[in-house]
């Protein structure tokens, strides 16, 4: 995936978030829901994760995990540069082990739309399950469902501007497969930097899960209780995950 092996860009290109309103809201999150005591975190996909240098700059202990050396390497400089310690590690997050356990992880940005199919989805469960402390918290972001409104997967796009760099970015979602909920994404990037232009793209196939679908797949795992679909502005839990949902699981402690 191209775009992912220009961290820079990427990061520009998709900095809409608020870390800092981001983790107020994991903190309400665990405060209320994680039954246990909330010291360290892992962002899997971790990209540049603005999230984990605002955790680390409260204090908790940070991991990010990646498929793009990258990337990994584009969030330790910027760690470093802050004075801040993360740690990070090339993973896949379809399938990985880890030596160390963790409190509470996530998953950021729809990322999980990555994971396109249901074998992929219960090995990285099982990933997940297993360096979860139990009682901990494993937090999706963005989990896409069954459509109920074709707009929302018409074409977008925006425009970045810094000094001397402008990106324009076009992103849009085409179906592939109804049936099976297979999606291809496309991202395209039109970056010029310093008076250089550069054309990125990258396509990846994606997948939806219904509702039920993901149900059947966190009871196959056995490892998470499914605690809810919220609205990430207000918290409120929704019946149906809504678009830009923070999807939530507990670590099951039996
Ligand atoms: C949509 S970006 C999200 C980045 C970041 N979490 C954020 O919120 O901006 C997806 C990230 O997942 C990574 N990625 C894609 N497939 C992966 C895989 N199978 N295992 C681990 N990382 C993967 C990409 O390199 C990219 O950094």
């Amino acid at each position: 995936m191209s775009i992912y092996r220009e961290p820079y860009y990427y990061e520009l290109a998709f900095s809409f978030n608020d870390p800092v309103k981001q983790v107020n809201l994991f903190e309400k999150l665990t405060s209320k829901y994680s039954k246990i005591k909330v010291s360290s975190f892992l962002d899997m996909g971790c990209g540049p994760s603005p999230q984990l240098l605002e955790l680390a700059k409260r204090g908790y202990d940070c991991t990010g995990t990646d498929i793009c050396p990258g990337m990994l390497a584009y969030l330790v400089k910027k760690a470093k540069a802050k004075k801040l310690k993360i740690k990070t590690k090339k993973a896949d997050f379809t399938d990985f082990t880890s030596k160390i356990k963790y409190d509470f992880a996530m998953m950021m940005m729809g990322t999980i739309g990555y994971i396109d199919s249901k074998r992929k989805l219960l090995s990285h469960l099982s990933s997940v399950g297993k360096c979860l402390n139990p009682g901990g918290l494993y937090l999706i972001e963005n989990f896409r469902t069954t459509r109920s409104n074709e707009h929302l997967f018409s074409p977008q796009t925006w425009l970045v501007k810094r000094k001397g760099l402008t990106i324009r970015v076009f992103y849009k979602i085409d179906i592939k497969d109804r049936l099976q909920g297979l999606e291809t994404e496309t991202i395209l990037l039109e970056v010029e930097d310093q008076g250089k232009k550069h054309l990125l793209k990258q396509q990846a196939g994606i997948k939806i899960f219904s509702p039920l679908e993901f149900f059947e797949s966190i009871k196959e795992s056995k490892m998470f209780e499914f605690l809810g679909w919220f609205n990430r502005e207000t918290l409120r839990s929704t019946k149906i995950p809504k678009i830009g949902n923070y999807t939530l699981l507990r670590r099951k402690t039996n």
